[in-house]
């Protein structure tokens, strides 16, 4: 059973990671982030601290209720320091070795009863709780870029997840201010499933040269009605993210040719020109300057 007062621990700081750390904070739990790079989970508070500051400066955040989340923020140095959360969100990078072994560690330390929910976008949570002693607890919890402002979480069941764990993630969620979507474990879920030949088609035009970046996302953005265009978005969200994601899901439905990869998002990738959080991607960040892309 999550409670407000329910410790929460979060792995991984990265966008993501930070993003939901913050979440859990404002909603008033205390909160672990424990990160593998030394110093990564202690750089993401004091980033999380920053952008707090700017909703002070804008006058929608008090001092007060800045501190008082920025103090239920601590890093951990190692994972033995979890074995008081009640539930664990994982936030690593999308490779399953890797959430396994997060998860196969956590269960020698946390209690039997503690929740271990995956942020993946796209991995089979069957599969991340497979080897996992208690699979029964394991569960897909997705967050959308930026975290603190997407309403939407996807709670996902793999063919072990308990009724109650469900039950109890989506009760949080709806406590965190987010708006909840149930749904079974296959690649890409919901929202990633749909919206993958959506990027892909983008990347496609521009390899094929039908208009520059700029004009196929304002083309969509502005006329279409989204938020951002779909190249923007691939740069918000981490060009290394949404290439892993776009593997995982090719990958997923036996690489059907509608999800696939493109190879300009890969020499982002090889490139390190991952997007917002470079600096550079398809564009040059803060979104001001189309770069030529290859
Ligand atoms: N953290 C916290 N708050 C943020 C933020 C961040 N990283 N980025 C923006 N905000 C807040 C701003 O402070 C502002 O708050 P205010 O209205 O209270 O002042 C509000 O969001 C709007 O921000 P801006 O005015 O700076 O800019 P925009 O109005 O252009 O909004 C956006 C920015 C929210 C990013 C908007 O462009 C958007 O919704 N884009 C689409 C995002 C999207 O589709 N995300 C899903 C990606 S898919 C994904 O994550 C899945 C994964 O599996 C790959």
């Amino acid at each position: 059973m999550l409670t407000p007062h329910s410790i929460i621990a979060v792995i991984g700081s990265g966008t993501m990671g930070a993003g939901i750390a913050q979440v859990a904070a404002q909603a008033g739990h205390t909160v672990k982030i424990y990160d593998i790079q030394d110093g990564a989970a202690r750089r993401a508070i004091d980033n999380i601290a920053t952008s707090l500051s700017a909703r002070v400066a804008k006058g929608k955040l008090a001092e007060g209720d800045k501190n008082a989340i920025v103090s239920r923020l601590t890093a951990a140095q190692e994972l033995g320091e979890l074995a008081d959360a009640a539930l664990v969100i994982e936030a690593a990078a999308e490779q399953i070795d890797i959430k396994q072994s997060i998860f196969r560690e956590l269960a020698a330390v946390c209690s039997p009863e503690a929740i271990f929910a995956s942020n993946t976008s796209s991995i089979s949570i069957t599969a991340i709780a497979s080897g996992v002693e208690h699979p029964q607890r394991v569960a897909g919890l997705h967050f959308f870029n930026p975290a603190p402002v997407m309403k939407l979480v996807e709670v996902v069941s793999g063919l072990e997840t308990s009724p109650t764990v469900l039950e109890s993630l989506t009760a949080l969620a709806l406590r965190w201010g987010k708006q909840p979507v149930r749904c079974h474990s296959t690649p890409g879920f919901i929202v990633n499933r749909v919206a993958r030949p959506f990027y892909a088609e983008a990347w496609r035009a521009l390899e094929e040269n039908v208009a520059p970046a700029g004009v196929i996302d304002a083309a969509l953005r502005d006329c279409g009605g989204f938020p951002m265009g779909p190249l923007a978005l691939t740069d918000l969200i981490g060009q290394d993210v949404n290439f892993a994601v776009t593997c995982s899901v090719f990958n997923g439905f036996w690489q059907e040719r509608r999800f696939l990869p493109s190879l300009i998002q890969q020499e982002l990738v090889l490139g390190k020109r991952l997007g917002k959080k470079t600096g550079q991607g398809v564009y040059r960040w803060p979104l001001n300057e189309e770069l030529p892309y290859l």
